[in-house]
């Protein structure tokens, strides 16, 4: 049992892990590798090495993404979160489909204006950083939704994550870079220091320790849901708020309620795809631009020609600009979903498609992509058969950058992800209008887009990522490069991409994107924008006689399993 283990700070820990020691002072990233009984993959390698661990000691994908998720939110703090949200989807052994909505709802004050200043202007900054930009937070409901398909008792599942938050952990290059470029936001948005701020620069192999953050576990430990929703935790919360403009009341804490959706599903080449439903937009965009490149002859040119590229890239358009128009809460909104996924409709969308020309996007409400989307994903897959798809999020990187001061953990900002304001942009330049619009109690338009694939009904593939409008392109190209360009899940997951969101009418590349290509799609009138990575995929394909798992090599991230 893990409550029995000691950690030895500064030195290494008695943690077993499938295999090998978990040691939070030494770990190595492993961004490929195959696997008999379990997998698992996600943005940091000992969240990776707890998961593996509680599937070796007895417990299942679903104990591992409990975990999983736990762990994150201590040694990943930019996106991994228990002030967050997420939504969950997975097929389990016994055939069974499951889709836990966790995402974050607006407090019960929140109204339709709430972002705007007396001439109407949008004041994202609002929506963006600091105790306003917060939803009522889902990341614990969620897990105690997950809880019944678990094996494992809830204590062991937490106690990794409390020994992290209370000993520590070395940090990597990566994360010493991102807390130092934080600073001033940190400093900006509390009125206290939190763990995160450090009078010298962080550097690569210094321990971070949250002993604030050790403690809310501990609670949640001890008291369950209740030791976040209500108790002293909701009462640091709402103290929080009082400290400046947050609006997250006990009764909001208290009233807060996963919700059980159905997947979306959808064919193609052979394969069921099952996808999350609104209030994710990630589903439905994937289907539609799935089903509106599958069978054309452009897709069949291969993997980077200009014929298969653009394809892909006017289904993109085409697919964001319904998600403007249509996608919200659907216990807020009635959204068109069957529409939106019949056949004849998608036809009907490609069929002003030119060859070798660009379209041009409608050309109102155009904003720009901000490069700090940060969610992260979560693959498991489990010897039982259970393939659990985890994607989880405080909104930009470290949320609204507000600590809850006595509970250690980050605010999000997802309030943002509502349309502050119709055409009005949020920080992933989407817009949207009615259907997306402020509401109390209502869910904000989410792009995340956690994935299970079978083929003849048995698993397949496990995926998803983090990186706000681009998840669903993402994953997307994800599942082309494999079912179109047969690659294997490394290759799949690291080939540069390419985003269009309909609005801004440009095409954001990866730095590695293809010269010959480039020159390609600005000749048919593409706008091409070079922009930072996207996205962080991580993967699993179950094959007949072996598991291979591949971790993104954009981040830290890293695969485990026995
Ligand atoms: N906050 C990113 C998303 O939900 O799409």
């Amino acid at each position: 049992m893990y409550a029995a283990l000691q950690l030895n700070a500064q030195t290494t820990s008695s943690w077993l892990g499938a295999g090998k020691p978990v040691d939070p002072y030494h770990y190595t990233q492993v961004k490929h590798d195959f696997f008999k009984n379990a997998a698992v993959s996600c943005a940091h390698p000992l969240a990776s090495m707890i998961g593996a661990q509680m599937m070796k000691q007895g417990g299942n994908a679903f104990d591992a993404g409990i975990a999983v998720q736990l762990a994150l939110a201590v040694v990943y703090p930019a996106a991994g979160n228990i002030g967050g949200g997420g939504f969950l989807i997975a097929k389990k052994a016994n055939n069974k489909f499951l889709a836990i909505d966790y995402r974050e709802v607006a407090p019960g004050k929140a109204t339709q204006n709430m972002y705007l200043d007396k001439d109407g202007n949008a004041q994202l900054d609002l929506s963006q950083n600091g105790r306003l930009a917060s939803g009522v937070p889902g990341t614990i409901a969620g897990l105690f939704a997950t809880l019944p398909s678990a094996k494992l008792n809830f204590k062991t599942l937490i106690q990794p994550a409390i020994e992290l938050a209370s000993k520590g952990y070395v940090i990597t290059e990566r994360e010493a870079n991102s807390l130092n470029s934080n600073q001033k936001a940190f400093i900006k948005n509390n009125n206290f220091a939190p763990a995160f701020v450090k009078t010298q620069t962080w550097k690569a192999g210094d321990t971070l320790i949250q002993p604030e953050l050790a403690n809310t576990l501990i609670r949640i430990r001890d008291q369950g849901a209740k030791g976040f929703y209500e108790g002293e935790t909701a009462k640091l919360i709402v103290d929080e708020m009082r400290k400046g403009n947050g609006i997250i009341s006990l009764e909001d804490l208290k009233n807060y309620k996963a919700k059980f959706r159905d997947p979306l599903s959808f064919n193609y080449n052979g394969y069921t795809i099952y996808g999350f439903p609104p209030p994710s937009s990630g589903g439905i965009l994937l289907l539609q631009m799935m089903k509106m490149v599958e069978n054309s002859k452009e897709i069949k040119k291969g993997f980077q020609t200009p014929e298969s590229t653009q394809i892909m890239i006017e289904a993109e358009r085409r697919a964001y600009a319904d998600r403007a128009e249509h996608l919200g809460d659907p216990d807020f909104w009635k959204v068109p979903l069957k529409g939106l996924s019949s056949n004849s409709y998608l036809v009907n969308r490609m069929s002003n498609f030119t060859p070798g020309k660009a379209s041009k996007s409608v050309d109102i409400g155009a904003g720009t992509i901000k490069e700090s989307e940060q969610t992260t994903h979560i693959s498991i897959y489990d010897k039982e058969g259970n393939m659990v798809s985890i994607t989880t999020t405080l909104n930009g990187g470290y949320g609204a950058k507000t600590v809850v001061q006595g509970a250690g953990f980050l605010l999000n900002n997802e309030m943002d992800d509502f349309s502050v304001k119709p055409g009005v942009a949020n920080m992933f330049g989407a817009v949207g209008g009615e259907a997306n619009a402020i509401q109390a109690g209502k869910r904000m338009l989410s792009s995340m887009c956690p994935v299970v694939v079978t083929k003849n009904g048995k698993p397949a593939i496990v995926v998803g990522t983090p990186g706000g409008t681009t998840i669903p392109t993402s994953v997307y190209q994800a599942l082309i490069n494999v079912f179109e360009f047969g690659m294997n899940t490394d290759n799949a997951i690291n080939q540069p991409k390419f985003h269009h969101q309909h609005l801004p009418d440009e095409v954001f590349i990866e730095p590695s994107f293809p010269e010959a290509l480039k020159s390609s799609l600005i000749s048919m009138g593409y706008k091409l924008t070079n922009r930072a990575s996207i996205g962080k995929t991580e993967m699993i394909q179950i094959h007949k006689d072996k598991i291979e798992v591949a971790a993104d090599r954009r981040g830290d991230d890293s695969v485990a399993g026995f």
